[in-house]
């Protein structure tokens, strides 16, 4: 596995991915860590290599892909940031900001990027049922139940359910959709569901 927090991944991924496959077309950076603690009590060293897996591989995989992607008349790339990254939960700093980060650098790069063809786009999911939310649940001691009891939609979403957003997201019926961040949270972004007393 590449470490995606070494300075070179992008070139290690997306130079390898490219050679290999004869170009790139979509790019998605999906992976991310987390570490709990405030201002207060993360330490730089942890801080840091939050921000380096979550926020700046992207930057390093999006510089290798962009030329690439002009070259052959655009491309889409694709970030998981997450609603963490809007609404913040206690206690999860470094990775609140690196979510926040990756939602701008989307809006960011959908301007600098559009005119070659390039959309960038993000997801923004809440819970999702994968082990990062059974360590989180585990971490902050909230119980994946109670999580999906909270939920508008009383269902914590699947992975295939991010795979099939991206898969549209890439498509070119999605080809005027650029700088957005698409909500995966079965409605947690715009309001929390309170069961009746
Ligand atoms: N699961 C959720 O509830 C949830 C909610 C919001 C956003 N997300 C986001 O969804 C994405 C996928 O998360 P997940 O839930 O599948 O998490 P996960 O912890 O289950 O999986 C993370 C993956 O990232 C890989 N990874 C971690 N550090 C790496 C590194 N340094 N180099 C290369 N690979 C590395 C791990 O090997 C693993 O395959 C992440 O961006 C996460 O922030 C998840």
């Amino acid at each position: 596995m590449i470490d995606l927090a070494d300075a070179r991944c992008g070139e290690m991924i997306v130079g390898q991915a490219s050679k290999l496959f004869g170009g790139l077309d979509v790019l998605i950076h999906n992976a991310a860590i987390g570490t709990s603690g405030t201002v207060e009590t993360v330490p730089d060293v942890d801080f840091e290599r939050v921000l380096d897996v979550n926020l700046m591989a992207g930057i390093r995989l999006a510089r290798e892909a962009v030329p690439i992607m002009r070259e052959r008349g655009g491309g889409a790339i694709l970030f998981t940031a997450a609603l963490a990254g809007h609404r913040y939960v206690p206690n999860a700093v470094a990775y609140a900001v690196s979510k926040a980060a990756l939602i701008h650098l989307t809006r960011c790069m959908a301007i600098d990027h559009g005119r070659d063809g390039i959309r960038t786009n993000c997801v923004t999911p809440g819970p999702i049922n994968t082990p990062m939310l059974h360590e989180a649940s585990a971490v902050y001691g909230i119980p994946v139940e109670a999580m999906r009891a909270g939920m508008p939609t009383g269902h914590i979403p699947e992975p295939d359910e991010i795979a099939a957003t991206y898969a549209f997201l890439a498509s070119p019926a999605a080809r005027s959709i650029n700088g957005q961040a698409i909500g995966i949270d079965g409605g947690m972004s715009v309001g929390f569901f309170s069961p009746k007393p």
